[in-house]
C-alpha cells in the first residue's frame, strides 16, 4: 500500500497553503456509536488539524441546549431546522485574512449543515469571500448528502472544493483507516503537510 501519510510537502506546494478548520461536532448518545466523549467530525477535524498543521475552531453553541439523548437530539435539529435558526457560537473565529483554505465541517443533520454552521457562513461571509472553502462531514450512511452544493450556495463568492464523507462508525472505531483516507484526500488537494504524522 502507498505510504500517503510520507508525502513530502515541497512536493505539493502545501506550505504555501495556511489552513483553518472550522467544525461542530456533538458527543453524547450518536448514531451507532453509543455514547462518546469525543464526537466523531472533531476526530476527523482533529486529524485534519495534524495531517495540514491547521489551526482549528470548534463552533460551540452559547446556549447549548442539545440533548445527549440520540431521538431528542434528532427531534431538537428537526425543529431548528425547520425554524431556520441560527443558533450563536462562543467566541470569534481567527482573523479570516490569515488564511488561504477553509475546511469545514459538521455531522449530516437531517441532510444538511446543523443550523449553527450557516449562522457561521452568514455572520463570516466577506471574510470567507474569495477563498478555497474544503466541505467535510461523519455521518450514518447518507455521505455527503449535497452539503458540499449547499455550501457553495451559502458561499457563492468562495471556491468549493471536493468534500470528505466519513462514517461517524469508522471515526471511533477505525481511526488509523480514516486518517489514511484524511491523508488522501488532503493529499488530492494539495493540503498535506506533516509527513511525520
Ligand atoms: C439530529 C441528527 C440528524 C442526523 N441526520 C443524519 C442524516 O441525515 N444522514 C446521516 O447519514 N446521518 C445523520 N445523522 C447521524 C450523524 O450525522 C452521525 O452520527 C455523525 O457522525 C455525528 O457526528 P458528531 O459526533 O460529530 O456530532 C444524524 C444525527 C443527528 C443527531
Amino acid at each position: 500500500m502507498t505510504c500517503l501519510l510520507c508525502a513530502c510537502a515541497s512536493s505539493n506546494g502545501a506550505e504555501e497553503e495556511h489552513v483553518l478548520i472550522v467544525y461542530f461536532s456533538r458527543t453524547g448518545e450518536q448514531a451507532g456509536v453509543g455514547t462518546i466523549e469525543t464526537g466523531n467530525t472533531a476526530i476527523v477535524a482533529q486529524d485534519i488539524a495534524a495531517l495540514t498543521g491547521g489551526d482549528i475552531f470548534e463552533l460551540v453553541p452559547e446556549e447549548d441546549n442539545y440533548p445527549l439523548t440520540y431521538d431528542a437530539l434528532y427531534e431538537y435539529a428537526c425543529q431548528e431546522k425547520e425554524a431556520q435558526a441560527r443558533p450563536a457560537y462562543k467566541g470569534n473565529v481567527p482573523d479570516l485574512s490569515a488564511y488561504t483554505t477553509v475546511c469545514i465541517g459538521a455531522p449530516v443533520w437531517h441532510a444538511d449543515w446543523p443550523m449553527i454552521l450557516y449562522t457561521f457562513f452568514e455572520a463570516n461571509k466577506e471574510g470567507l469571500a474569495g477563498k478555497r472553502l474544503v466541505p467535510f462531514c461523519t455521518h450514518a450512511g447518507s455521505r455527503l448528502s449535497g452539503l458540499d452544493s449547499k455550501l457553495a450556495k451559502a458561499c457563492p463568492d468562495c471556491r468549493v472544493t471536493e468534500g470528505l464523507a466519513i462514517l461517524g462508525e469508522d471515526a471511533q472505531n477505525n481511526p488509523e483507516a480514516v486518517q489514511e483516507a484524511v491523508a488522501k484526500w488532503l493529499k488530492k488537494l494539495g493540503l498535506l503537510q506533516n509527513r511525520s504524522q
